[in-house]
């Protein structure tokens, strides 16, 4: 979740400033490029060097101190997130009025990203009123608030107000992360790998078995993945437009394409089998070509590998897997047993005896079953569409995966 991602990291004068350099190297460590921004208050606190050894650029502190006159809209447009560990009851009266004092505040005020402000104070001002109707404020607001936990306090006082800990407010900020990513339905930085197409066995040098897929769907989501930015590697035996920003790799048989989702599934973060893989295969083909006159030819088949079953036994943890489910009777019954004995985290099901359903045609009615039990049709609708409804779950059971135990407006790592 936080890889690639960019985030604005604000820090405040308050004790607990040095706690800001741990959530900084852990953000760092994930992946996220961390940008921080100091005020004069934190620098009593924290030195910049600390902060600019381990971030992805230096700390800056000032309005004026960079080329570029428009530092404060710069940061808040291109952040995909911004925290403030440690908030002061200052930091949370300039941001709840809309002043803008320096840096930091004209960065929050600049910025359409989510924001998660972690305050820090003493007992007393935390729970002062103004303090208290300043984070309703922001809370109605939409910005994202980490609790301050109780424990022991600068001067040895006890009491709520000590910031959270760092893995609490890291894990807040994937929080938001995941569910911006539902709102937006986005995928960067995510590498998707779809197969699409059936699979051809070969009899001989010039015949195959083959089946009636044409690898439509399966083009349909890997351009949909690819127009939501992930990163996207197509396993097709079909030719057909290779859609913008995909990679295609071309294979024929099942075994083909078993050697080439092995090589890519351990590093995927979501992978779809779009592909129709014959189950059954001639044990042996034919060199040449089986001539007329040798008479008519006993094939021999034997079954294909399940490719599914086999990735969804060996899924790394965090991974999506997805399957189809071609169906002519009994589509939930047989889609939810496909689900279960393949490990799939989702399910598409479709009836593929449905007039414009499947195989061949540019039109797909589907029902989407989850791991968790939550069923969704979609009615006959372009292949584009379904493609849409299955990456919008594909969204949110990462996003759930991501986000066990929290609310919309509010993160409270203690709950
Ligand atoms: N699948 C696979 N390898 C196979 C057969 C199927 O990876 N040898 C995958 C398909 O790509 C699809 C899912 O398993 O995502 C279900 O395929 P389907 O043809 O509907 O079912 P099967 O598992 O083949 O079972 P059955 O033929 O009995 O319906």
């Amino acid at each position: 979740m936080l890889a690639g991602q960019r985030i604005v990291l604000g820090v405040t004068g308050g004790i607990a400033a040095y706690k800001a350099v741990e959530v900084c190297r852990r953000l760092v460590d994930a992946g996220a490029h961390v940008v921080p921004v100091m005020t004069a208050g934190a620098e009593h606190f924290l030195g910049r060097t600390t902060l600019s050894a381990l971030a992805s650029e230096p700390v800056q502190t000032s309005l004026w101190d960079e080329a570029s006159p428009i530092p404060h809209t710069r940061l808040g447009q291109s952040a995909d997130l911004i925290v403030v560990a440690p908030a002061t009851a200052r930091l949370l009266a300039a941001y709840a009025a809309g002043l803008s004092t320096d840096l930091l505040t004209n960065t929050l005020l600049a910025t359409r990203a989510p924001v998660v402000v972690c305050p820090a104070m003493h007992t007393e001002m935390w729970e002062h009123p103004a303090v208290q109707a300043n984070i309703a404020t922001l809370r109605s607001r939409g910005v994202h608030i980490v609790e301050p936990e109780s424990g022991r306090l600068a001067g040895g006082d006890v009491g709520a107000g000590r910031l959270a800990a760092p893995e609490a407010i890291v894990a807040a900020i994937e929080a938001v992360l995941a569910t911006a990513a539902i709102e937006q339905g986005q995928l960067a930085g995510v590498h998707v790998v779809v197969s699409a197409g059936g699979t051809r066995e070969p009899i001989d040098a010039v015949r195959v078995i083959a089946n009636r897929s044409s690898g439509k769907q399966g083009y349909a989501i890997a351009a949909e993945a690819a127009a939501r930015g992930a990163q996207v590697t197509l396993v097709s035996t079909v030719e057909l437009p290779t859609p913008a920003g995909v990679a295609v790799r071309t294979v024929e048989t099942a075994a083909q394409m078993q050697a080439e989702l092995t090589q890519l599934a351990p590093t995927a973060d979501v992978v779809v089998m779009a592909a129709a893989v014959a189950d059954f295969r001639p044990v042996l083909a034919a060199e040449g070509k089986i001539k007329k006159d040798q008479g008519v030819p006993q094939i021999v088949l034997e079954a294909t590998p399940d490719i599914l079953a086999g990735l969804g036994a060996a899924k790394p943890a965090g991974q999506v897997l997805v399957g189809f489910a071609a169906e002519t009777s009994d589509l939930l019954a047989n889609a939810t047993a496909k689900l279960q004995r393949k490990r799939l985290d989702l399910v598409v099901a479709n009836d593929v005896s449905a007039p414009g359903v499947g195989f061949q045609h540019d039109t797909n009615a589907v029902t989407l079953l989850r791991a968790d039990g939550t069923v969704q049709v979609v009615a006959l609708t372009d292949k584009r569409a379904v493609a849409a409804a299955v990456l919008d779950t594909v969204v949110e059971i990462r996003a759930h995966a991501a986000r066990p135990d929290h609310t919309n407006d509010t993160v409270n790592p203690t709950s």
